[in-house]
């Protein structure tokens, strides 16, 4: 990268961090009194996602389908490709417009992983708010549709390695999955209890070895997702690890 991308990037991720900082005792005030948020500054640099042309090929074509930045994307990226040996599926609840739920099914493609990939919304919103989740109500994130994803999906030629399952999960869609095996499941439903049962009904299918992934472990907007996350510690079966990124994942031992 040249000093002059360099600099942009350095300006505008610091334009960025200090808008937040200041902003986050007005938007998120029950989060910081908490004593448990504060910005987050890795002093680390490497940063192999700029130089990943295969990641940002695809990358670029779904960001404007995705609130999960560049970070958490290619995390999910590179899971995939550490969980190659790893049997089965790779499902995402909580897919908003696609574009992480398309990533993983491009990087599945580019791996040779044949078994397909479940995208599973209400496309209507959230679901299952309940006290936990106090910046939350049913049928945030309701800016979307189906035929978002289905366009998005057509136009990266997806279409064949995708399966959409539209309905509360895994109330109403998870029958469409329950005979599948899973290596990657992706969490991005923002609410305790929706986190709850999907876990519940994921984790006796997760292969040994695969790995649960929760996105907004981080975020200051979902405390449900700490909140159960963390009920998951010093069980014996799976390790929990806090990514700086925003991410929990699950490792099933
Ligand atoms: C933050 S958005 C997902 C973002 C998405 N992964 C992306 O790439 O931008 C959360 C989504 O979860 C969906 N959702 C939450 N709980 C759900 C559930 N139990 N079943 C199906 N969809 C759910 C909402 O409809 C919403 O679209």
């Amino acid at each position: 990268m040249g000093y002059a991308r360099y600099f942009a990037s350095l300006a505008r991720g610091a334009g960025y961090s200090v808008a937040k900082g200041l902003a986050l005792p007005a938007v998120r005030r029950e989060a910081v009194q908490s004593g448990a948020h504060g910005m987050v500054y890795p002093v680390s640099t490497y940063s192999p996602w700029l130089t990943d042309a295969a990641f940002q090929r695809v990358y670029r074509a779904v960001r404007r389908n995705t609130l999960v930045d560049q970070w958490r994307c290619y995390e999910l990226w590179t899971l995939l490709g550490e969980l190659r040996e790893i049997p089965g599926a790779v499902i995402e609840v909580g897919v908003w417009r696609g574009g992480s739920g398309a990533l993983m099914a491009a990087r599945c493609a580019e791996l040779g992983i044949s078994e397909p990939t479940f995208l599973c919304d209400t496309w209507t919103g959230m679901v299952k708010t309940g006290e936990v989740d106090i910046y939350y109500r049913d049928g945030k994130h309701d800016d979307t549709s189906k035929q978002i994803v289905e366009q998005l999906v057509r136009r990266m030629d997806l279409a064949d390695r995708v399966q959409l399952l539209e309905g509360i999960f895994p109330d109403a869609t998870g029958a469409a999955a329950e005979d599948h095996a899973f290596r990657l499941v992706h969490i991005d439903v923002d609410v305790y209890q929706s986190a709850f049962d999907v876990f519940e009904w994921a984790w006796p299918r997760l292969s040994a070895g695969g790995v649960v992934v929760f996105d907004d472990y981080g975020c200051p907007a979902t405390p449900g997702i700490p909140r159960f996350v963390d009920e998951q510690r010093g069980l014996a079966d799976r390790l929990v690890v806090h990514n700086l990124n925003g991410h929990a994942l699950i490792v099933k031992r």
